[in-house]
């Protein structure tokens, strides 16, 4: 069985999607509710709607994904109100928001609001999106990712975590670890994607996507060391309670094992979820069962985190 925990809440299965991928409108999140995935997350709500960056800000790479979309949102109203909506027709299966302020001041109104509504799901306060010209990626940004936490908190009752970007310095790890351990966090989400990478065609020597000048978030292979870096890292450095969502770079079973391997709790889907569709869910389900049962396991808590060292 791939049933799982993250803080007080039950899933079924390890898998769900990265926010943004599959989840921008009701019909998409539906189809990931549809599949064998154990549960899923909203793409970023911000609190006024958004269109996003000019097109193209997607592009399928030979190893995974580029993408500068510009938090293209329906505004948090919409996906609190299908969260809520969800919930009642589905009152065992757990939900995440993810939300993001286009500045700090944003994020303490967003946690307001979602306080004051019947929402009772997880919410994931979006420190890491790449794409935003001329707004740097919240959480390289040491002292404002403390305050607000400090400002997320003091509003904030409910279960939620952090998204957090990918880490490169075992020096960052200790830095950042330190400060999420002050907050009552249920869990982090790493990584999203390698911020502003480049990717370039070589018939036409021009950039793939239009934004920023070409340059986006890299997704898909790139990023799986990166990711079982970052989950082992703070699942070395985090309070035990501080659970993990793995993200990054999983295309086949055994990733996700090796996610797990590295203390994730849950996994989810970006690349995979975007190239292939929701079929991803249900082969990736079929091979991370290959996987424990060639290792001689049955749940995925037999092998979290005993990840073996020389
Ligand atoms: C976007 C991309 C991200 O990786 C993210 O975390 C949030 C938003 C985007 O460009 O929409």
């Amino acid at each position: 069985s791939l049933k799982t925990t993250l803080g007080d809440y039950r899933f079924d299965n390890v898998f769900m999607n990265a926010s943004g991928v599959h989840c921008e409108t009701a019909a998409e999140l539906d189809e990931v509710a549809a599949s064998p995935a154990g549960t899923l997350v909203t793409k970023t709500g911000t609190l006024q709607p958004r269109s996003g960056n000019p097109e193209p800000r997607f592009a399928v790479l030979e190893l995974g994904t580029i993408n500068s979309m510009g938090l293209p949102n329906q505004g948090v109203d919409y996906y609190l109100a299908y969260a809520e909506q969800f919930q009642a027709q589905h009152p065992e299966q757990p939900i995440f928001l993810s939300v993001a302020g286009m500045q700090p001041s944003d994020f303490p109104v967003l946690a307001q609001k979602i306080q004051d509504s019947g929402f009772t799901g997880l919410t994931e306060f979006n420190l890491s999106c790449p794409n935003v010209p001329g707004k740097p990626q919240i959480a390289y940004d040491l002292a404002t990712t403390a305050e607000i936490l400090t400002a997320i908190f003091t509003a904030f009752k409910k279960p939620a975590g952090v998204k957090l970007p990918p880490y490169f310095d075992l020096a960052q790890f200790d830095q950042v670890a330190a400060i999420l351990n002050r907050y009552p966090l249920t869990f982090i989400n790493s990584i999203n994607s390698r911020g502003n990478g480049l990717w370039i065609d070589p018939e036409t020597d021009t950039t793939t996507i239009r934004p920023k000048g070409g340059f986006g978030g890299i997704g898909g292979q790139y990023a799986k060391p990166v990711a079982l870096a970052n989950v082992r890292a703070f699942r070395q450095r985090l309070r035990a309670d501080i659970g993990i969502i793995g993200t990054g770079g999983v295309t086949t079973g055994r990733d996700a094992y090796e996610l797990i391997l590295c203390g994730a709790n849950l996994v989810s889907l970006g690349s995979v979820l975007a190239t292939e569709g929701v079929g991803a869910f249900s082969r990736l389900t079929t091979e991370l069962k290959a996987e424990m049962a060639k290792k001689g396991y049955s749940r995925v808590d037999e092998f979290r985190g005993q990840l073996n060292t020389l």
